[in-house]
């Protein structure tokens, strides 16, 4: 008779100390005396490089080019040539491509090493370095092989805003738009209204919008870490987003917009959603300066591209659509359906 054992291994919760409105001045003291490298890309090192603390500094190349699996092994052959074990920290500086690889490199190396953000970015600070989501691309998709490993720390300084590219700050605008259009419609309220203060880089503004995005975000990733049920709900405009990123190369916030443009659209023509409330979510897309659309001409390739989605079971995916500005719903979207959202 074969025996059956189950092993069932006692949670293990993992804790991320999130610290809004902070001070990069602050880093050393959550370093608390361990031996910490930091991860950055050329343009972070360029505009911050002075004020960061005098540790040993590992540089990758910027760009979501970088995000794959060499870039990783580079990062980890130069972190054991710098003497790593187990307790040394490693913090990434930068934008959402360095939170990636810095994550997935502190998540694997020797199976697991105590890993720190400073985000750099406002795609960042609402999104990328929150919820312990580290992936890379592969094979030209995104985010396929990665690790859900949280963080130790986050820490947003806002004043690190203030060199970014006006349209660096509308993909970050996109990405807080959307976690308000799922989850909260409070904070969709106060994008709306301090938006021309926010795309003129006021720094209290971005400060009540990273709050307001992260409080959001931490409540789906607390009761869904592993992105199976409520979590789900912060993919929105991302099945067409993800597939325009491919196609086009926009980048990721710009992919984004357009993606929610088309998941609202099909909100309102499904009868989720209320006409006026579709109008709502363009109306804020479009004064942020972001694209409500893209060209149609290569849309076979982005069907192609919506097909080799790594979330897609069979002809159909996992989709989130909406009910109102604020609630959000994941539901089957059958490809035809993507399809008839031509432009
Ligand atoms: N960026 C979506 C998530 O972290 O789940």
């Amino acid at each position: 008779m074969p025996t059956q054992l189950d092993l069932v291994v006692a949670g293990r919760p993992q804790t991320s100390c999130i610290h809004l409105d902070a001070s990069l001045a602050s880093l050393p003291a959550l370093a608390a005396g361990r031996q910490v490298v930091l991860v950055v890309d050329a343009n972070v090192r360029r505009l911050h490089g002075t004020r960061l603390p005098d540790w040993p500094l590992l540089e990758i190349e910027a760009g979501e080019a970088t995000k794959t699996l060499a870039t990783c092994e580079r990062l980890a052959r130069a972190l054991v040539d710098q003497g790593v074990d187990r307790s040394t920290l490693i913090v990434g500086v930068g934008g959402g491509v360095t939170c990636d690889v810095t994550g997935f490199v502190g998540s694997t190396l020797l199976r697991g090493v105590p890993f720190g953000f400073v985000p750099t970015t406002l795609l960042a600070q609402v999104d990328a370095a929150i919820g312990g989501k580290n992936g890379v691309n592969l094979g030209g998709l995104k985010n396929l092989v990665g690790t859900v490993t949280q963080p130790e720390f986050v820490l947003s300084d806002h004043a690190l805003l203030a060199t970014l590219p006006p349209r660096e700050v509308g993909c970050g605008i996109a990405e807080a738009i959307k976690t308000a259009a799922v989850g909260d419609a409070a904070l969709f309220a106060l994008i709306e209204a301090s938006l021309d203060r926010l795309l003129q880089g006021d720094e209290q503004a971005a400060a009540r919008v990273v709050e307001g995005a992260v409080r959001t975000k931490v409540r789906l990733v607390a009761e869904d870490e592993r992105d199976h049920g409520p979590r789900r709900l912060l993919n929105f405009g991302h099945t067409l987003g993800h597939a325009i990123e491919k196609v086009f190369g926009t980048s990721h916030g710009e992919a984004v917009a357009a993606g929610m443009t088309a998941a609202g659209r099909l909100s309102v023509r499904r009868g989720l959603l209320p006409a006026a409330e579709g109008e709502r979510l363009e109306r804020l897309i479009e004064r942020a300066g972001l694209p409500l659309s893209y060209p149609s001409d290569r849309w076979p390739d982005l069907v192609a591209a919506i097909g080799h989605d790594k979330k897609r079971v069979r002809r159909r995916q996992a989709g989130v659509l909406l009910r109102a500005i604020g609630d959000g719903v994941v539901i089957e979207v059958d490809d035809e359906e993507w399809r008839d959202m031509r432009p």
